[in-house]
């Protein structure tokens, strides 16, 4: 490949890395790591953002080139709003993200680097705030188009037409499979491709605490089922969740840097979950995914404050 004629065209095909050498605890099982940080814009999201948008305007519901500029609305705690703030600017539209107001701050300005135009939602209320507040905003203005990642079926679509064929292609020996549980997009994508070439391969989801934050991750016991994976049968499809805890994923954080990998926090979590696995198993293959890298939580101490004080701030704020 000599050459791209557009950024959006290097969304996607992200390396695996195998850290089980150094990172597992059972000899006998692998874990390979999928570098979603690699993406453009920063993280997995890059893939939603795109085929979100792009599944618009194939329904002609976002038309490219119109004037004034199609406005776009999004609850994010910030690696979606980034992903769509990048594909928005690039292909002219407007972007309204709703953000909770104690993300990171280099979330807040990176949405500001593409242009994006930022509505806070209470901190107390975390993402479920940030997806109240959007969807009020978008029952009061219809005209805004509210692509709204929880619902819709690009989002598990991409990770079915992209991120698991990758992993496939990569890695067929695969036998596990974990990753944080946000949206669950990516687990619902990445797992049904996976048990369609496989039904042996076993899907793990990682959650944290019910009441708690950990980046990017949300709890199904906190009140908000999203609507993809009621459509999915998220419920069959998965055949673990894993609880780990704000310091269990600051802990894997950190260990992740023993093999050079520079992470964002729910890629500890996701590591902390493959760990769990790899433990439990005799023999095996997990692929794990790394959603984002470690840029974004540089300002939250992660890596050199003192763990408890890290683990406390971490209650209170959304890393990702
Ligand atoms: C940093 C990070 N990790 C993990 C996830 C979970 O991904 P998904 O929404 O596909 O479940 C997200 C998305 O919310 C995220 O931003």
């Amino acid at each position: 490949m000599s050459h791209v004629d557009s950024i959006l065209q290097l969304i996607g095909n992200t390396p695996l890395v195998e850290v089980g050498s150094t990172l597992s605890p059972n000899p006998d099982v692998r874990i390979l790591v999928k570098l979603e940080g690699q993406n453009p814009g920063g993280s997995v999201k890059d893939r939603i953002a795109l085929a979100m948008i792009e599944a618009a305007e194939k329904e002609g519901v976002l038309v490219p080139g119109s004037t004034p500029a199609p406005v776009l609305l999004e609850p994010s705690s910030g690696n979606t709003g980034i992903g769509m703030a990048m594909v928005a600017r690039v292909k002219g539209y407007h972007l309204k993200v709703v953000l909770p107001a104690n993300v990171s701050a280099e979330r807040r300005t990176l949405l500001e680097v593409w242009g994006a135009e930022i509505i806070d939602s209470p901190a107390s209320e975390g993402s479920n705030g940030a997806v109240r507040v959007a969807r009020e905003i978008a029952a009061l203005h219809p005209e805004y188009v509210f692509l709204y990642q929880y619902a819709n079926p690009a989002n598990p679509k991409a990770h079915y037409d992209g991120t698991g064929p990758e992993i496939w292609r990569d890695c067929p020996e695969v036998t596990h499979f974990v990753a944080g549980l946000g949206t669950s997009g990516t687990l619902l994508g990445v797992g049904r491709y996976l048990k369609e070439r496989n039904p042996a391969v076993e899907v793990w989801a990682v959650e944290p605490p019910a009441g708690e934050m950990v980046d990017g991750l949300r709890s199904l016991d906190d009140g908000y089922i999203p609507p993809i994976f009621i459509e999915n049968n998220g419920h069959e499809l998965l055949d673990r969740k894993t609880i780990i805890s704000p310091r269990e994923s600051i802990e894997w954080t950190r260990r992740l840097t023993d093999v050079g990998i520079f992470s964002g926090i729910s890629t500890g979590a996701a590591l902390a979950g493959a760990a769990r696995c790899a433990s439990s198993l005799d023999q095996g293959v997990i692929v794990v995914v790394s959603a984002d890298g470690g840029w974004k939580y540089l300002s939250t101490g992660a890596w050199t404050d003192d763990i408890n004080v890290v683990a406390e701030r971490a209650r209170h704020m959304i890393y990702f």
